[in-house]
């Protein structure tokens, strides 16, 4: 299978094809996703939630970000590596921006970064990693990084005034130069209107069925974390949770280690 790149984006809308992406934050589960012919791996900084046991992804720091994306990039033979920029790594000036693109691309191997908010606040961000040859991809709806300001986690674009700055920014990250835009939890007939005005593929994380794409946190779809919208579609923590409790008990009765698990 050819490698996935940010063209392969652009052909997938036009030919009409889903892309599937899906969060990893180590080598092993990376891999899997790899081989299971995933388009593209997201390194997010739902790592925050999902693997460091924070509330909210506001702790996550660059070198989180470049620790976990190292992992991801070594596994990832196919896939193409998008990596979260954590907050306040590209808020503060365009410079820092590039800088800490440019650290997530030439120190952890990521194809493209990732930011959230629309082109009026980081249009000169965006266009400076851009200029150094990395790709954007946009995040706007849900926005995780401003939580405090949305006043918790909830669903966007519901108001016409809403709907309509979610349609304008969509359209100016675009026109930044953004090469696919992640839209999180809206109304379905917002996602697919978002995703019908545009040139460049539009992945869906509770944002309806007519998005370009899908992406879901990877430990939540396997039942292992309740971090975004998801389906379930394995419960791997009940199995794990299985597994630990029969191992102590082996132990503690002596069940393990039997003949078949020991040197000769
Ligand atoms: O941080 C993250 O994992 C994300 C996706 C859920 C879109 O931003």
């Amino acid at each position: 299978m050819p490698k996935v790149t940010t063209r392969t984006f652009l052909e997938r809308k036009r030919a009409g094809e889903k892309i599937a992406m899906l969060t990893a934050y180590d080598y092993p589960t990376a891999r899997l996703i790899d081989e299971a012919g995933v388009d593209a791996i997201l390194v997010g900084d739902s790592l925050g939630m999902a693997v460091m046991g924070h509330d909210d992804t506001l702790s996550v720091t660059m070198d989180d970000m470049v620790h976990h994306t190292r992992m991801v990039s070594r596994a990832a033979q196919n896939a193409m590596v998008v990596a979260d920029l954590p907050f306040l790594s590209y808020q503060v000036n365009a410079e820092e921006a590039l800088r800490n693109a440019g650290r997530l691309v030439s120190e952890a191997g990521a194809k493209a970064v990732k930011l959230e908010g629309g082109a009026a606040q980081w249009g000169t961000a965006i266009r400076s990693i851009l200029n150094a040859g990395i790709p954007v991809m946009g995040h706007i709806g849900l926005t995780p990084q401003s939580v405090h300001r949305l006043g918790g986690y909830r669903v966007q674009g519901k108001t016409p005034e809403d709907r309509a700055r979610l349609l304008g920014e969509a359209q100016s990250l675009q026109d930044a130069g953004c090469f696919a835009l992640v839209l999180e939890c809206m109304p379905p007939d917002l996602g697919a209107a978002i995703t019908q005005d545009l040139e460049i593929p539009t992945i869906g994380i509770g944002a309806g069925a007519g998005c370009d794409g899908q992406i879901l946190v990877m430990h939540d779809m396997l039942g292992w974390g309740r971090t975004r919208f998801t389906k379930t579609f394995v419960d791997v923590r009940a199995a794990m949770a299985e597994a630990f409790g029969a191992y102590v008990n082996e132990v503690r009765t002596g069940g393990f280690p039997d003949g078949e698990h020991e040197y000769q």
